[in-house]
């Protein structure tokens, strides 16, 4: 069964085909350079590009893999969260082609997909633990099946990527900074008690990143970084160590509140931080356990995922009409899926 996928929640327009949950091949406009101007994402022009995009992308994907669009058994699209009108650009083309095509419609949970995704290239196991950390959002799941994601913490504030891009914009490196600032601590060592965990001292799983952000901002100022690369280095290492670190400890109670749980499951774009991988690899040895953390390539966003997603829910028999509403970030996503025969 071959399965369009649209990814257009933020700043990326990706399109890729899976048949039988396997990717076949995937395609992406990256509006990064456009953002960058601007030191984040600016949703009006977002929503533009996607619009620009999404056709010529769709052409092109199904050209080189010689792929008609009535091959095409089901269209997946992320429905949220996100940017409404990116979200709103992406839907539209998805219930065009189902309709014109009277394809199966799936409207798929954009953070689900991310966890999700590790099942593209590695075996999935369950229950798991699930940490989403991405640009937008970090969060723990309780992962039953693949079908039944839990959200048991998130962040009240900024996501752990949004730390990483307004410090990064800070020391002059271009949005999104998060490899940028992950590429300079390799060579940096962390400079011991220089910024907090932030909100680790309770006993739940949500996260609290923005003091930690004002924090990072004045250290550099104090540090005066900008001609002393060891110093930039050494900050940056620091940077990644707090974050890492504190996520490990919320991964850590999330694993103590389940006994039961031996997996943890790490995806979105900061899951592609080489600190926050190790730390948390180190914990999964240290409990016997097994980390299954998402391959760099399905780590930032990218369509595979949606098609993937989207996939799983159609074989399980679920679907969306075309009143299928994209959900903005901060609002619930609603459980409005009809059911059907599998496909
Ligand atoms: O999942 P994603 O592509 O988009 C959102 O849904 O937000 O995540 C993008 C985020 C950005 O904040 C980017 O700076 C961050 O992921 N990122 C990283 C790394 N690679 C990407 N953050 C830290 N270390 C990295 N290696
Ligand atoms: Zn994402």
């Amino acid at each position: 069964m071959l399965c369009l996928g649209i990814e257009s929640s933020c700043d990326d327009t990706g399109l890729a085909i899976t048949c039988d949950g396997r990717l076949v091949d995937s395609i992406l406009a990256s509006q990064a350079p456009i953002h960058a101007i601007f030191g984040g994402v600016v949703p009006e022009l977002a929503s533009r590009e996607h619009g620009r995009w999404l056709g010529p992308l769709f052409d092109a994907l199904l050209k080189r893999n010689n792929i008609t669009p009535t091959d095409l058994d089901l269209i997946a699209v992320t429905r949220g969260p996100g940017l409404l009108g990116s979200l709103l650009a992406g839907c539209a083309f998805a219930k065009g082609l189902a309709l014109t095509l009277e394809r199966p419609l799936i409207g798929v949970n954009h953070l689900h997909a991310h966890l999700l995704a590790t099942g593209l290239d590695q075996n999935m196991a369950f229950p798991a633990i699930g940490m989403v950390v991405s640009g937008g959002h970090s969060e723990i799941y309780r992962m039953e099946s693949p079908l039944n994601l839990v959200r048991m913490g998130r962040a009240l504030d900024d996501a752990a990527g949004e730390v990483f891009d307004k410090v990064g914009n800070c020391l002059g490196l271009a949005y999104p900074a998060g490899r940028q600032l992950d590429n300079l601590a390799q060579n940096g060592r962390p400079i011991p008690g220089a910024l907090p965990l932030p909100y680790i001292k309770n006993d739940n799983l949500d996260f609290s990143f923005s003091g930690l952000k004002t924090a990072a901002i004045e250290l550099a100022k104090k540090l005066n970084l900008e001609k002393n690369q060891e110093k930039l280095n050494d900050f940056c290492a620091t940077l990644n160590f707090a974050i890492a670190r504190t996520l490990a400890i919320k991964a850590e109670r999330a694993l103590s509140n389940y006994p039961e749980i031996s997996v943890l499951c790490l995806a979105g774009g900061v899951a592609a931080n080489r600190a926050l991988r190790q730390e948390l690899a180190n914990l999964m040895e240290r409990r016997n356990g097994r980390l299954i953390a998402a391959s760099p390539q399905f780590c930032m966003d990218n369509a595979a995922m949606i098609a993937y997603s989207g996939w799983l829910l159609a074989k399980a028999g679920f679907f969306h009409d075309l009143d299928c509403e994209a959900i903005p970030r901060g609002r619930k996503i609603p459980e409005d899926m009809r059911k059907g025969d599998p496909l």
